[in-house]
């Protein structure tokens, strides 16, 4: 018999946000969101996977308005580098000309995701978009974007959990994590 995995892993560094904090902060999003689209039949959530989907799968239970839900899938990474590139590998489904948007993603790092995902939806005449993150790395952007949705502010660290992966690894972690890559690259 091999040894059982070990989980969570051995290269998980410090606890930056815990369950709980995630919880609040997403409560108090869903609020603003509810009440900033009060008026609208047409809400969308889009985002972006596969990062935010358990960020959203709690979001959206905390907006109580009618919305649609859809996805796109991008991908700029391998590893925990920004390649800067960003390719579309899988585009949403819904036509959402007249749509008030809300765009999803789960970490903001240099930028170049949103910015490019955000240009590509204007060209398609949403009603209006906006941009919704649980984190953002604001220390390395390398583009102006202004994230009207924000969970928290961290610093330059590379996390996992709560949907944030290391080469998949570590999405169902309920809270986000620091990786210790010294230990992630022994591993
Ligand atoms: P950006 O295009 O450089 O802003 O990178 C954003 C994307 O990179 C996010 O959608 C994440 O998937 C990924 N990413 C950036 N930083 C981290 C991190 O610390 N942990 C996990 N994924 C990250
Ligand atoms: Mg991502």
């Amino acid at each position: 018999m091999s040894e059982p995995v070990k989980f969570p892993y051995d290269f998980i560094g410090k606890i930056l946000i815990s369950q709980q904090e995630i919880e609040h902060r997403v409560e108090e999003i869903g609020r603003q969101i509810t009440k900033d689209y009060a008026q609208t039949d047409r809400l969308l959530l889009l985002g972006l996977l596969r990062g935010s989907v358990v960020f959203m799968t709690d979001l959206m239970r905390n907006i109580h308005l009618p919305i649609t839900l859809d996805f796109m899938s991008v991908s700029s990474y391998s590893g925990s580098t920004s390649s800067g590139f960003v390719r579309i590998d899988s585009d949403h489904k819904t036509n959402i000309n007249g749509w008030d948007v809300i765009l999803i993603d789960d970490i903001v790092d240099t930028g170049y995701t949103l910015r490019t995902v955000q240009k590509l939806l204007l060209d398609r005449q949403p009603r209006s978009l906006r941009l919704c993150a649980l984190l953002d790395k604001l220390a390395r952007h390398r583009v102006e974007l202004s994230i009207d949705y924000l969970g928290f502010e961290i610093p330059d660290y590379f996390v996992v959990g709560y949907g944030l992966d290391i080469d998949e690894k570590g999405r169902n972690l309920p809270y986000i994590a620091s990786v210790d890559m010294e230990k992630y690259n022994q591993a």
